[in-house]
């Protein structure tokens, strides 16, 4: 059993601590914001994250986890430290590195015996470099430390399972001793079969942006490509059904919608694009992706434009789904806050719904109506725009529906509706990359 110290308590930190301590660990999560630690010390862990309390109940209640605000104590009772702090993007579009510099000066005034010092937040790469050098700096000269890289990849809505069951685990050290104590943490994952890689630090640094930014193109491909499917008349369902069965394309992140949000790739693919421009190597692809993406999520409001006939102004439109993805309160960088932007600059009237992030919107939109039901949003809207494919509105009653609105029009941008359904109620409806049918 190893005592390790988490620093931060956003997604990564709060899984990261909880999954941890469920592998037989003895994890305390510290944050400076000692309201948060108050909430979740309560039993609040607020950010909503399925399987997440469970797993924080059963680990608090047999005394491996605990949470605490005094982060000087933390770092000092740990033999291993996580940073998980936020790397916001700063307004160059660069990582800001703030919160991790912070983390790193106070693990150094509290070094009081030999430390393991892991990153988990993302970082570019060279800041492991950095780290080492805010701690050597700092530090008591007699106590040493070791540096460990080892992003996280998991992916909110699912967090708990992926940090569970992870594709691979990536330590990037700089010695065998270092790797060896990081094995003992993750343990448990060898019965599960999961690889745990050695690599140096920065190699484990760029596994992480890679990844994020190539997925973050792998969706603005598709989503290009749907755009071009709709202006030739192809499905893009099929194309891409048929483009995944390659194995080396594979299914996966090959959804069309109305452009990536959240927290990682808007931000990731920016950070990754200005260290290239630093290094003055160019990063074509990933520059197209951010572009592309920008398009993208203009494009869905001249999508919905287009299918109300360019009348805007005065009509009501019910948004179903604000969060960036299902199963997330998340709204951040979600592509419900651009179309909802433009239809109130264009003069229209938005019902709101989504299961979970009325409250996080309503931040944003004070004025716009929020209801608990989607049977209540659409009630005599003009049009009703799906933007989150929450499995709730999969199922929907279409009949329902066409009886509640105004009009039957809809604008799918999740693509989750049966479209021979569509066709046989009489809506008129766009989609990204499918048919799009206006008959009224
Ligand atoms: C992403 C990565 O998937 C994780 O591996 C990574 O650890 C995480 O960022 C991070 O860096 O912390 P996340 O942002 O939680 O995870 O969500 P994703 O499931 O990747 O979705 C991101 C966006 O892409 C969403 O807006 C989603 O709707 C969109 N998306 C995803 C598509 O439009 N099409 C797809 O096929 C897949």
């Amino acid at each position: 059993m190893k005592k390790i110290g988490i620093i931060g308590t956003g997604y990564v930190g709060l899984v990261s601590g909880a999954g941890i301590s469920d592998f037989g660990h003895k994890v305390i999560c510290a944050d400076i914001d000692k309201e948060k630690i108050k909430e979740i010390k309560k039993g609040n862990i607020l950010i909503f994250e399925p399987g997440l309390k469970e797993i924080i109940d059963r680990n608090v209640k047999s005394q491996r986890l605990s949470f605490s605000s005094n982060i000087e104590n933390t770092i000092k009772e740990s033999d291993i430290l996580f940073i998980a702090v936020g790397t916001p993007e700063s307004a160059s579009g660069k990582a800001d590195l703030t919160y991790v510099e912070n983390a790193a000066l106070k693990i150094a005034q509290n070094l009081n015996s030999y430390k393991i010092i892991c990153t988990k937040s993302t970082v570019p790469v060279g800041t492991g470099k950095k780290i080492k050098e805010i701690i050597n700096k700092n530090k008591p000269s007699a106590v040493l430390f070791d540096y460990v890289s080892n992003p996280e990849f998991l992916r909110e809505g699912s967090a708990v399972k992926d940090f569970l069951w992870p594709d691979r685990v990536l330590i990037g050290c700089e010695n065998n001793k270092t790797y060896e104590s990081m094995l003992d943490v993750y343990r448990p994952l060898f019965r599960n079969k999961k690889p745990i890689i050695k690599t140096d630090i920065a190699t484990a640094e760029m596994v992480k942006y890679a990844s994020n930014a190539f997925l973050a193109l792998k969706i603005s491909y598709i989503n290009e490509i749907a755009n071009l499917s709709e202006a030739l008349g192809c499905d893009i369902k099929k194309v891409a059904d048929l483009m995944g069965q390659d194995g080396r394309i594979s299914p996966k992140f090959l959804h069309p919608g109305p452009g990536y949000g959240g927290s990682c790739f808007p931000k990731d693919t920016k950070a990754l694009s200005n260290l290239a421009k630093q290094e003055n190597i160019p990063l074509e692809t990933v520059n197209a992706a951010i572009k592309a993406n920008i398009y993208q999520k203009k494009r869905m409001f001249s999508k919905l434009k287009a299918l109300l006939k360019n009348r805007v102004k005065g009509k009501t439109i019910a948004i179903l789904g604000l969060s960036f993805k299902p199963n997330t309160s998340d709204i951040r960088e979600s592509s419900a806050i651009e179309i909802i932007k433009s239809i109130l600059k264009d003069g229209g009237i938005v019902k709101a719904f989504d299961p979970i992030s009325n409250n996080g919107m309503k931040l944003i939109f004070p004025d716009i109506k929020y209801f608990s039901d989607w049977e209540k949003t659409v009630d005599n809207a003009d049009c009703m725009v799906i933007m989150t494919e929450w499995n709730e509105f999969r199922s929907l009653d279409l009949k329902e529906l066409k009886k509640r609105l105004k009009k039957p029009i809809i604008f799918d941008t999740r693509n989750i509706f049966d479209q021979n359904k569509l066709l046989e109620l009489g809506f008129s409806f766009d989609t990204v990359g499918r048919k799009k049918i206006i008959n009224y």
